[in-house]
């Protein structure tokens, strides 16, 4: 049966002490309302609604960046949990099947985590909380069980008893129940407690009160890790990344100094891939079998084929595509632009919006001129060309394959394949005036009048 998720993202989380959305702030290269959406679609939920609130046009967009499908309700003004979870009604109508709901601050929570709650319920249990033991309570919802395991109730701090404030199993936030169920149990809650709020929280006895069953999923705290402040962010990133080199080594990665080497959340890397110490991975890319990147490279949106060689200090941006064997060296910049198989990019370069045939050679200084200062042109590079260093050229134009160009020519036309093009001013000798004007200076020097 179809899965649905509702995503809380209607705070504002004033912490952040920022003008933008929390759920916004990046986190590993991606949006943090994108972890928990990820993580939904990976344990095969299929439908998304998206409670939003502060900054919602804003959240809307980046919802839709990821996932189209998804929907988004406003929830105007922020009266609790149940409340924000009531306002995904209207969509999930016609939803047959079970909802989730997570909250959009909290990125860690597994999609194994989820399947052991979608296996809870279909073990007949009507309400699944995912709860965790959590190293200090303070502030949580305490998970009142009874002695067979069962959750009579969920208790949250403010309104706890002294004796139910030593509990130390708490509520994660993550619940489960069949959607037509749960939007009939949120509208049951009240808000008569400590903060005035219509608590989600409260489902769980109501649910009790009318025959249906509640349990709980256990998982490690550092699943449930919330995101309220920067310092809770750059916590969250540095548990991300140490994830990622792990998972990175254990699948075959070569990192030489794994502590300085920065994943996105959509990063592929194959095997037998090594990476030197410093490098930064932006979002979507993929790094193919064999391929080395050494230090000090920024990668974004590009893709790299099996045995080529990266940097150190190269640049990949957007639409960077580089082909197996292919080499990329230090100080080149390569955007919207293919450099295909065996060519090479060794030196100071910015290669964009163009193509680089296989096995051509663009020397050192080589810059593809793709801005007129109002338009974007392209560059065509043959197969097995030859640039002499510190050419432009000057797009749209073309290099036949084989083409040669001597150096420091600016190219502004077409060159045939197999011919040679040099634009640049013509060399002249001067017999001897080298020493005559080495002469002279010195002459100068010694008066000291220079
Ligand atoms: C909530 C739980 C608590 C649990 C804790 C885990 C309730 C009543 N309490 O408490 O049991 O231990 O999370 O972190 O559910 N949100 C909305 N609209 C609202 C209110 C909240 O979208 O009207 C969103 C928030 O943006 C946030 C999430 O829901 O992402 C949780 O809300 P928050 O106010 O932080 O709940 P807690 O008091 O921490
Ligand atoms: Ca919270």
């Amino acid at each position: 049966m179809q899965s649905a998720v509702i995503l809380l993202a209607a705070g504002q989380g004033t912490r952040m002490q920022s003008d933008m959305p929390k759920v916004l702030h990046p986190l590993a290269g991606a949006p943090l309302i994108h972890h928990a959406m990820r993580s939904a679609r990976a344990a095969g939920i299929e439908r998304t609604v998206v409670v939003t609130g502060h900054g919602a046009s804003a959240v809307e967009a980046a919802v839709a960046a990821l996932d189209d499908c998804a929907r988004c309700v406003v929830q105007e003004e922020q009266l609790g949990t149940g409340h924000a979870v009531a306002q995904a009604r209207d969509a999930l109508a016609d939803h047959r099947g079970d909802a989730f709901v997570l909250y959009a601050d909290t990125p860690f929570v597994r999609p194994e985590t989820l399947d052991a709650m979608a296996r809870a319920r279909a073990d007949g249990h009507g309400v699944v909380v995912l709860g965790f033991e959590a190293a200090d309570p303070t502030g949580y919802g305490r998970l009142v069980t009874d002695a067979d395991g069962a959750l009579l109730e969920i208790v949250e701090h403010k309104d706890a008893s002294e004796a139910q404030r030593k509990i130390g199993l708490c509520n994660s936030g993550v619940v489960c129940a069949d959607a037509g169920t749960l939007f009939e149990l949120v509208s049951a809650v009240g808000n008569d407690n400590a903060k005035g709020e219509y608590y989600l929280t409260d489902i769980v006895a109501i649910a009790r009160t009318r025959g249906l069953s509640a349990t709980v999923v256990r998982c490690d705290e550092a699943e449930t890790l919330g995101v309220n402040s920067r310092s809770e962010l750059a916590g969250a990133e540095a548990v991300f990344q140490a994830r990622a080199r792990a998972e990175a080594l254990e699948n075959g990665v070569t990192l030489t100094a794994p502590d300085t080497v920065f994943f996105a959340l959509d990063t592929v890397i194959g095997r037998d891939v090594t990476i030197a110490p410093y490098v930064t991975f932006g979002p979507d890319v993929t790094v193919e079998s064999g391929a080395e990147i050494r230090s000090f490279c920024h990668l974004e949106g590009c893709h790299i084929s099996e045995g080529a060689q990266i940097g150190p200090y190269a640049r990949l941006r957007p639409g960077a595509e580089i082909g197996e064997g292919a080499r990329i060296g230090n100080f080149v910049e390569v955007k919207n632009a293919d450099v295909q198989r065996g060519a090479k990019v060794n030196h100071l370069s910015y290669v964009g919006d163009a193509s680089v045939g296989e096995g051509a050679n663009l020397g050192a200084g080589t810059i593809t001129c793709n801005y007129d200062g109002v338009f974007k042109h392209r560059t065509t590079i043959g197969a097995g060309a030859f640039v002499g260093s510190n050419s432009a050229l000057v797009a749209p134009v073309t290099l036949g394959d084989g083409a040669y160009v001597g150096s420091g020519t600016v190219v502004t036309s077409d060159v045939p394949g197999g011919d040679l093009a040099i634009g640049r001013a013509r060399q002249v000798n001067k017999p001897g005036l080298g020493a005559k004007l080495r002469a002279r200076l010195l002459a100068l020097k010694a008066k000291g009048t220079r």
